[in-house]
Protein backbone atom coordinates (compact mmCIF):
# COMPACT_ATOMS: atom_id res chain seq x y z
CA UNK A 1 0.00 0.00 0.00
CA UNK A 2 1.46 3.82 -0.61
CA UNK A 3 1.61 6.05 1.76
CA UNK A 4 1.20 9.11 -0.64
CA UNK A 5 -0.75 11.48 1.29
CA UNK A 6 -4.02 12.54 -0.73
CA UNK A 7 -5.73 14.44 2.26
CA UNK A 8 -6.10 17.52 0.08
CA UNK A 9 -7.93 15.50 -1.85
CA UNK A 10 -12.22 16.74 -2.00
CA UNK A 11 -14.51 13.83 -0.74
CA UNK A 12 -16.56 13.27 -3.03
CA UNK A 13 -19.37 12.00 -0.22
CA UNK A 14 -19.12 14.20 2.64
CA UNK A 15 -19.83 18.23 1.90
CA UNK A 16 -17.45 19.90 4.80
CA UNK A 17 -18.41 23.08 6.33
CA UNK A 18 -15.62 25.63 4.49
CA UNK A 19 -12.90 26.78 6.38
CA UNK A 20 -12.28 30.38 6.47
CA UNK A 21 -9.17 31.59 5.32
CA UNK A 22 -7.00 31.64 8.42
CA UNK A 23 -7.50 28.01 8.94
CA UNK A 24 -7.21 27.03 5.64
CA UNK A 25 -4.24 28.83 4.67
CA UNK A 26 -2.79 26.67 7.90
CA UNK A 27 -3.62 23.87 6.77
CA UNK A 28 -2.30 24.33 3.83
CA UNK A 29 0.85 25.38 4.75
CA UNK A 30 1.29 21.83 6.31
CA UNK A 31 0.90 20.41 2.91
CA UNK A 32 2.92 22.47 1.40
CA UNK A 33 6.13 22.68 3.43
CA UNK A 34 6.00 19.80 5.53
CA UNK A 35 4.61 17.14 3.08
CA UNK A 36 5.27 17.89 -0.22
CA UNK A 37 8.42 20.12 0.11
CA UNK A 38 10.20 18.13 2.66
CA UNK A 39 8.61 14.67 2.36
CA UNK A 40 7.93 14.12 -1.27
CA UNK A 41 4.44 13.38 -0.57
CA UNK A 42 4.87 11.12 1.22
CA UNK A 43 4.21 10.27 5.44
CA UNK A 44 7.44 10.60 7.44
CA UNK A 45 6.06 7.88 10.06
CA UNK A 46 4.76 5.75 7.77
CA UNK A 47 6.59 3.77 5.43
CA UNK A 48 5.87 0.14 4.71
CA UNK A 49 3.56 -2.90 6.04
CA UNK A 50 5.32 -4.89 8.62
CA UNK A 51 5.67 -8.48 7.03
CA UNK A 52 5.23 -11.62 9.48
CA UNK A 53 9.16 -12.01 10.64
CA UNK A 54 9.17 -7.96 11.10
CA UNK A 55 11.05 -7.18 14.74
CA UNK A 56 9.11 -4.23 16.11
CA UNK A 57 11.41 -2.27 18.71
CA UNK A 58 8.97 0.92 17.93
CA UNK A 59 6.61 0.47 20.97
CA UNK A 60 7.58 1.20 24.40
CA UNK A 61 6.26 -2.30 25.74
CA UNK A 62 9.93 -2.79 27.48
CA UNK A 63 8.52 -5.81 29.77
CA UNK A 64 6.62 -6.97 27.24
CA UNK A 65 3.48 -7.41 29.40
CA UNK A 66 0.80 -6.16 26.53
CA UNK A 67 -0.01 -9.88 26.41
CA UNK A 68 0.67 -11.56 29.74
CA UNK A 69 -2.43 -13.96 29.93
CA UNK A 70 -2.91 -13.10 34.12
CA UNK A 71 -2.98 -9.46 33.32
CA UNK A 72 -5.39 -9.91 30.61
CA UNK A 73 -7.71 -12.48 31.98
CA UNK A 74 -8.11 -9.75 35.22
CA UNK A 75 -8.77 -7.12 32.78
CA UNK A 76 -11.60 -9.19 30.94
CA UNK A 77 -13.07 -10.65 34.40
CA UNK A 78 -13.34 -7.28 35.69
CA UNK A 79 -14.95 -6.10 32.29
CA UNK A 80 -17.35 -9.04 32.44
CA UNK A 81 -18.52 -8.58 35.97
CA UNK A 82 -18.51 -4.79 36.02
CA UNK A 83 -18.97 -3.06 32.81
CA UNK A 84 -17.35 0.21 32.43
CA UNK A 85 -18.68 2.04 36.00
CA UNK A 86 -20.15 4.62 36.56
CA UNK A 87 -17.90 6.81 34.32
CA UNK A 88 -17.28 10.26 36.12
CA UNK A 89 -14.63 12.07 37.06
CA UNK A 90 -12.26 10.85 39.46
CA UNK A 91 -12.90 13.56 42.30
CA UNK A 92 -16.53 11.71 43.31
CA UNK A 93 -14.31 8.51 44.57
CA UNK A 94 -14.57 7.87 47.90
CA UNK A 95 -14.57 4.82 50.68
CA UNK A 96 -12.85 1.59 49.98
CA UNK A 97 -12.65 1.97 45.95
CA UNK A 98 -10.06 -0.03 44.03
CA UNK A 99 -8.50 2.65 42.21
CA UNK A 100 -7.83 4.52 45.49
CA UNK A 101 -6.44 1.35 47.34
CA UNK A 102 -4.17 1.11 43.74
CA UNK A 103 -2.97 4.61 44.24
CA UNK A 104 -2.07 3.57 47.68
CA UNK A 105 -0.35 0.66 46.68
CA UNK A 106 1.50 2.56 43.83
CA UNK A 107 2.86 5.07 46.15
CA UNK A 108 4.34 2.70 48.50
CA UNK A 109 5.82 0.51 45.38
CA UNK A 110 7.51 4.16 44.82
CA UNK A 111 8.72 4.56 48.38
CA UNK A 112 5.94 7.65 48.58
CA UNK A 113 3.29 8.21 51.03
CA UNK A 114 0.46 8.39 48.32
CA UNK A 115 0.01 8.92 44.97
CA UNK A 116 -2.83 9.95 42.13
CA UNK A 117 -3.70 8.15 39.02
CA UNK A 118 -4.70 10.16 36.63
CA UNK A 119 -6.39 9.33 32.53
CA UNK A 120 -2.41 9.37 31.20
CA UNK A 121 1.40 10.86 31.45
CA UNK A 122 -0.12 13.96 29.31
CA UNK A 123 -2.57 15.01 32.03
CA UNK A 124 0.08 14.01 35.10
CA UNK A 125 2.20 16.45 34.05
CA UNK A 126 -0.08 19.43 33.03
CA UNK A 127 -2.34 18.44 36.30
CA UNK A 128 0.48 19.10 38.04
CA UNK A 129 2.72 21.77 36.83
CA UNK A 130 -0.82 23.42 36.57
CA UNK A 131 -1.28 23.26 40.60
CA UNK A 132 2.45 24.25 41.47
CA UNK A 133 3.79 26.62 39.23
CA UNK A 134 2.04 30.17 38.14
CA UNK A 135 3.00 33.36 36.51
CA UNK A 136 5.39 34.33 39.83
CA UNK A 137 6.77 31.15 39.50
CA UNK A 138 9.85 29.90 37.20
CA UNK A 139 9.61 26.75 36.03
CA UNK A 140 13.46 25.01 35.01
CA UNK A 141 13.29 22.54 32.23
CA UNK A 142 15.87 20.80 30.81
CA UNK A 143 15.87 21.36 27.33
CA UNK A 144 14.62 18.08 26.62
CA UNK A 145 11.78 17.37 28.97
CA UNK A 146 8.73 15.70 27.58
CA UNK A 147 6.32 17.66 25.76
CA UNK A 148 3.35 17.59 28.61
CA UNK A 149 5.88 19.12 30.93
CA UNK A 150 6.24 21.82 28.65
CA UNK A 151 2.97 22.04 27.85
CA UNK A 152 2.10 21.92 31.64
CA UNK A 153 4.02 25.10 32.02
CA UNK A 154 2.13 27.22 29.34
CA UNK A 155 -0.85 26.19 30.91
CA UNK A 156 0.11 27.03 34.19
CA UNK A 157 1.53 30.87 32.74
CA UNK A 158 4.87 30.10 34.13
CA UNK A 159 8.04 31.24 33.34
CA UNK A 160 9.65 28.70 31.40
CA UNK A 161 13.88 28.72 31.72
CA UNK A 162 15.32 26.04 29.87
CA UNK A 163 18.73 24.96 30.70
CA UNK A 164 21.30 22.27 28.13
CA UNK A 165 20.05 18.96 28.33
CA UNK A 166 21.75 17.07 31.17
CA UNK A 167 23.99 20.08 32.59
CA UNK A 168 23.43 20.52 36.08
CA UNK A 169 25.84 23.49 36.34
CA UNK A 170 23.65 25.49 33.81
CA UNK A 171 20.48 24.61 35.39
CA UNK A 172 22.65 25.82 39.01
CA UNK A 173 23.52 29.21 36.89
CA UNK A 174 19.74 29.61 35.49
CA UNK A 175 18.80 28.95 39.10
CA UNK A 176 20.87 31.36 40.84
CA UNK A 177 19.56 34.13 37.64
CA UNK A 178 16.31 33.79 38.19
CA UNK A 179 15.81 32.25 42.25
CA UNK A 180 13.82 29.74 43.40
CA UNK A 181 11.33 27.44 41.50
CA UNK A 182 10.37 24.40 40.11
CA UNK A 183 12.66 21.83 38.45
CA UNK A 184 11.03 19.40 35.90
CA UNK A 185 13.13 16.60 34.38
CA UNK A 186 12.55 13.14 33.00
CA UNK A 187 14.64 10.38 34.72
CA UNK A 188 15.52 8.74 31.00
CA UNK A 189 14.75 10.66 28.17
CA UNK A 190 12.27 9.45 25.98
CA UNK A 191 14.21 10.94 22.86
CA UNK A 192 17.53 9.40 22.85
CA UNK A 193 17.70 6.95 25.67
CA UNK A 194 20.15 9.44 28.17
CA UNK A 195 19.59 9.11 31.47
CA UNK A 196 19.20 12.66 34.06
CA UNK A 197 22.20 13.27 36.72
CA UNK A 198 19.55 12.93 39.35
CA UNK A 199 21.53 13.27 42.48
CA UNK A 200 23.00 16.50 40.92
CA UNK A 201 20.33 17.82 39.86
CA UNK A 202 18.25 16.98 43.61
CA UNK A 203 21.56 18.24 45.30
CA UNK A 204 20.77 21.78 43.24
CA UNK A 205 17.27 21.87 43.57
CA UNK A 206 17.95 21.19 47.50
CA UNK A 207 20.67 23.54 47.86
CA UNK A 208 18.37 26.54 45.98
CA UNK A 209 14.42 25.97 47.75
CA UNK A 210 13.25 24.34 44.31
CA UNK A 211 10.14 21.89 44.03
CA UNK A 212 11.38 18.80 41.87
CA UNK A 213 9.31 17.59 39.45
CA UNK A 214 11.20 14.39 37.63
CA UNK A 215 9.09 12.32 35.03
CA UNK A 216 9.75 8.25 35.79
CA UNK A 217 7.92 7.02 32.42
CA UNK A 218 11.16 5.39 30.85
CA UNK A 219 12.25 4.28 34.51
CA UNK A 220 9.16 2.89 36.46
CA UNK A 221 8.88 -0.59 36.28
CA UNK A 222 12.54 -1.12 34.05
CA UNK A 223 14.83 0.48 36.72
CA UNK A 224 15.13 -0.48 40.28
CA UNK A 225 15.68 -3.83 42.25
CA UNK A 226 11.59 -4.27 41.62
CA UNK A 227 10.99 -1.49 39.58
CA UNK A 228 9.91 1.04 41.57
CA UNK A 229 11.75 3.81 39.21
CA UNK A 230 15.23 5.55 38.68
CA UNK A 231 14.81 7.81 42.10
CA UNK A 232 13.77 5.41 44.00
CA UNK A 233 16.62 3.39 43.38
CA UNK A 234 18.82 5.75 44.12
CA UNK A 235 17.53 6.58 47.56
CA UNK A 236 16.22 9.80 46.59
CA UNK A 237 12.51 9.40 47.45
CA UNK A 238 12.67 11.38 50.27
CA UNK A 239 14.19 14.64 48.41
CA UNK A 240 12.07 14.28 45.07
CA UNK A 241 8.74 16.18 45.87
CA UNK A 242 6.81 14.44 42.71
CA UNK A 243 7.53 11.79 40.21
CA UNK A 244 5.09 11.78 37.41
CA UNK A 245 4.53 8.65 35.29
CA UNK A 246 2.86 7.05 32.00
CA UNK A 247 1.78 3.93 32.78
CA UNK A 248 1.52 3.23 29.15
CA UNK A 249 4.99 1.95 28.90
CA UNK A 250 6.65 -0.76 31.04
CA UNK A 251 2.80 -1.13 32.91
CA UNK A 252 1.48 -1.60 29.35
CA UNK A 253 -1.84 0.41 29.87
CA UNK A 254 -3.74 3.46 29.50
CA UNK A 255 -2.92 5.66 32.52
CA UNK A 256 -0.79 8.04 33.99
CA UNK A 257 0.41 8.45 38.11
CA UNK A 258 1.74 10.97 40.27
CA UNK A 259 4.16 9.77 43.81
CA UNK A 260 3.45 12.74 46.12
CA UNK A 261 2.62 13.37 49.92
CA UNK A 262 -1.41 12.17 50.81
CA UNK A 263 -1.74 15.93 51.80
CA UNK A 264 -0.49 17.32 48.32
CA UNK A 265 -2.80 14.31 46.51
CA UNK A 266 -5.80 15.68 48.27
CA UNK A 267 -5.08 18.84 47.21
CA UNK A 268 -4.52 18.13 43.38
CA UNK A 269 -7.48 15.71 42.88
CA UNK A 270 -9.75 19.05 43.61
CA UNK A 271 -7.57 21.79 41.60
CA UNK A 272 -6.09 20.46 38.85
CA UNK A 273 -8.58 20.90 35.78
CA UNK A 274 -7.69 16.93 33.92
CA UNK A 275 -8.71 15.46 37.32
CA UNK A 276 -12.07 17.45 37.81
CA UNK A 277 -13.15 17.88 34.11
CA UNK A 278 -11.99 14.69 32.29
CA UNK A 279 -13.34 11.13 33.12
CA UNK A 280 -11.68 8.82 35.31
CA UNK A 281 -10.10 5.47 34.70
CA UNK A 282 -12.36 2.54 33.81
CA UNK A 283 -12.88 -0.24 36.53
CA UNK A 284 -11.40 -3.10 33.99
CA UNK A 285 -8.46 -0.64 33.39
CA UNK A 286 -7.37 -0.40 37.34
CA UNK A 287 -7.70 -4.36 37.77
CA UNK A 288 -5.29 -4.66 35.01
CA UNK A 289 -3.00 -2.38 36.12
CA UNK A 290 -3.23 -4.08 39.83
CA UNK A 291 -1.90 -6.88 37.96
CA UNK A 292 0.73 -5.77 36.43
CA UNK A 293 2.23 -3.72 39.35
CA UNK A 294 2.49 -7.82 40.90
CA UNK A 295 4.17 -8.94 37.69
CA UNK A 296 6.40 -5.55 37.76
CA UNK A 297 7.00 -6.65 41.07
CA UNK A 298 7.74 -10.57 40.72
CA UNK A 299 9.12 -11.22 37.45
CA UNK A 300 12.73 -9.42 37.59
CA UNK A 301 14.37 -11.57 35.08
CA UNK A 302 11.99 -9.21 32.85
CA UNK A 303 14.48 -6.35 33.63
CA UNK A 304 17.17 -8.63 33.82
CA UNK A 305 16.68 -9.30 30.15
CA UNK A 306 15.80 -6.09 29.11
CA UNK A 307 18.67 -4.27 30.34
CA UNK A 308 21.07 -6.87 28.83
CA UNK A 309 19.38 -6.71 25.68
CA UNK A 310 19.65 -2.77 25.65
CA UNK A 311 23.47 -2.85 26.47
CA UNK A 312 24.73 -5.47 24.05
CA UNK A 313 22.88 -3.60 21.35
CA UNK A 314 24.38 -0.17 22.53
CA UNK A 315 27.82 -1.54 22.38
CA UNK A 316 27.20 -3.03 18.96
CA UNK A 317 26.13 -0.24 17.49
CA UNK A 318 28.54 2.17 19.06
CA UNK A 319 31.17 0.11 17.53
CA UNK A 320 29.80 0.24 14.07
CA UNK A 321 30.29 4.04 14.19
CA UNK A 322 26.78 4.77 15.22
CA UNK A 323 26.43 8.10 17.93
CA UNK A 324 24.27 7.37 20.21
CA UNK A 325 23.83 10.31 22.37
CA UNK A 326 24.97 8.81 25.25
CA UNK A 327 22.16 6.70 25.71
CA UNK A 328 22.74 4.15 29.01
CA UNK A 329 18.91 2.65 28.53
CA UNK A 330 16.58 0.47 26.94
CA UNK A 331 16.12 3.59 24.30
CA UNK A 332 18.46 3.77 21.17
CA UNK A 333 18.51 6.78 19.15
CA UNK A 334 19.84 6.83 15.25
CA UNK A 335 20.01 10.57 14.13
CA UNK A 336 20.06 10.64 10.63
CA UNK A 337 19.84 14.66 11.38
CA UNK A 338 17.19 16.51 8.31
CA UNK A 339 13.80 14.62 7.98
CA UNK A 340 14.52 13.22 4.20
CA UNK A 341 17.54 11.53 5.54
CA UNK A 342 15.56 9.68 8.29
CA UNK A 343 12.97 9.03 5.77
CA UNK A 344 15.91 7.09 4.15
CA UNK A 345 17.13 5.36 7.09
CA UNK A 346 13.54 3.93 7.58
CA UNK A 347 13.30 2.96 4.50
CA UNK A 348 16.55 1.09 4.59
CA UNK A 349 15.48 -0.52 8.20
CA UNK A 350 12.37 -1.08 7.41
CA UNK A 351 13.16 -3.16 4.08
CA UNK A 352 15.75 -5.56 5.98
CA UNK A 353 12.34 -5.96 8.47
CA UNK A 354 13.30 -3.72 11.25
CA UNK A 355 10.51 -0.94 12.33
CA UNK A 356 11.32 1.63 14.41
CA UNK A 357 10.22 4.87 14.96
CA UNK A 358 10.56 8.24 13.26
CA UNK A 359 10.72 10.85 15.47
CA UNK A 360 10.83 14.05 14.06
CA UNK A 361 9.81 17.78 15.21
CA UNK A 362 7.26 18.41 17.09
CA UNK A 363 9.20 16.17 19.21
CA UNK A 364 12.42 16.78 18.08
CA UNK A 365 14.45 20.09 16.90
CA UNK A 366 14.43 20.57 13.27
CA UNK A 367 16.50 19.00 11.53
CA UNK A 368 17.54 16.45 14.42
CA UNK A 369 14.86 14.14 13.37
CA UNK A 370 16.10 10.51 14.45
CA UNK A 371 14.75 6.35 13.82
CA UNK A 372 14.45 5.60 17.74
CA UNK A 373 14.88 2.31 18.65
CA UNK A 374 12.98 0.74 22.05
CA UNK A 375 14.17 -1.99 23.44
CA UNK A 376 12.56 -5.09 25.28
CA UNK A 377 13.26 -7.83 27.35
CA UNK A 378 11.70 -10.81 24.51
CA UNK A 379 13.67 -10.06 21.52
CA UNK A 380 15.87 -13.14 21.26
CA UNK A 381 19.13 -12.82 20.67
CA UNK A 382 19.18 -14.10 17.26
CA UNK A 383 16.49 -10.61 16.42
CA UNK A 384 19.25 -8.42 18.32
CA UNK A 385 21.72 -10.13 16.23
CA UNK A 386 19.24 -8.99 13.19
CA UNK A 387 19.01 -5.58 13.92
CA UNK A 388 23.12 -5.50 14.21
CA UNK A 389 23.84 -6.70 11.26
CA UNK A 390 21.27 -4.44 9.59
CA UNK A 391 22.70 -1.19 10.88
CA UNK A 392 26.02 -2.76 9.43
CA UNK A 393 24.97 -3.26 6.13
CA UNK A 394 22.51 0.31 5.79
CA UNK A 395 25.68 2.19 6.80
CA UNK A 396 26.90 3.47 3.09
CA UNK A 397 23.27 3.90 1.85
CA UNK A 398 21.66 5.79 4.43
CA UNK A 399 25.32 7.87 4.03
CA UNK A 400 25.95 7.70 8.19
CA UNK A 401 29.25 9.13 7.81
CA UNK A 402 27.34 12.41 6.42
CA UNK A 403 25.17 12.80 9.36
CA UNK A 404 25.60 15.51 11.41
CA UNK A 405 25.47 12.87 14.54
CA UNK A 406 28.05 11.21 13.23
CA UNK A 407 30.04 14.58 12.66
CA UNK A 408 29.64 14.83 16.30
CA UNK A 409 30.41 11.65 17.60
CA UNK A 410 34.16 12.04 15.19
CA UNK A 411 34.99 15.17 16.36
CA UNK A 412 34.20 14.49 20.18
CA UNK A 413 36.65 11.31 19.41
CA UNK A 414 39.59 13.39 18.00
CA UNK A 415 39.13 16.05 20.94
CA UNK A 416 39.33 13.38 23.30
CA UNK A 417 36.48 14.60 25.19
CA UNK A 418 34.93 11.77 26.79
CA UNK A 419 31.02 11.70 26.65
CA UNK A 420 29.20 12.91 29.70
CA UNK A 421 29.36 9.88 31.54
CA UNK A 422 26.60 7.14 31.52
CA UNK A 423 24.78 6.63 34.43
CA UNK A 424 24.96 2.86 35.07
CA UNK A 425 21.61 0.59 35.23
CA UNK A 426 20.37 -0.41 38.67
C1 LIG B 1 8.49 11.06 29.24
C2 LIG B 1 7.03 11.01 28.92
N1 LIG B 1 6.16 11.66 29.73
C3 LIG B 1 4.83 11.66 29.48
C4 LIG B 1 4.31 10.98 28.38
C5 LIG B 1 2.83 11.03 28.11
O1 LIG B 1 2.28 9.80 28.51
P1 LIG B 1 0.88 9.26 27.96
O2 LIG B 1 1.15 8.63 26.64
O3 LIG B 1 0.46 8.28 29.01
O4 LIG B 1 -0.04 10.44 27.90
C6 LIG B 1 5.17 10.27 27.55
C7 LIG B 1 4.65 9.54 26.37
O5 LIG B 1 4.83 9.90 25.25
C8 LIG B 1 6.56 10.29 27.82
O6 LIG B 1 7.44 9.67 27.01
Amino acid sequence: MSNDIAATRPSPTFVHAKEPDFLALRIDRYYRERVRNTWGGKHILHGISPGTDAIHVSGNDYLSLAQHPKILNTASDTMLHEGNGLLMSGIFLHGANPQLELEREIAHFMHAEAGVLCQSGWCANTGLIQTVANERTPVYADMLAHMSLWEGIRSAGANAVAFHHNDPEHLERQVLRHGPGVIVVDSVYSTNGSVCPLQDVVRIGNAHGCVLVVDESHSLGTHGPRGEGLVAALGLAGQVHFRTASLAKAFAGRAGFIACSERFSSYFKYESNPMIFSSTLLPYEVAGLRATLEVIKNEGWRRQRLHANAAYLRSRLDELGYNLHDSASQIIALEAGPEPQTMVLRDALEARGIFGSVFCAPATPKNRSLIRLSINCSLTQAELDRIVRACRDIREEVDMAGWPSTRRKRSRAEQGTAPRPAFSEP
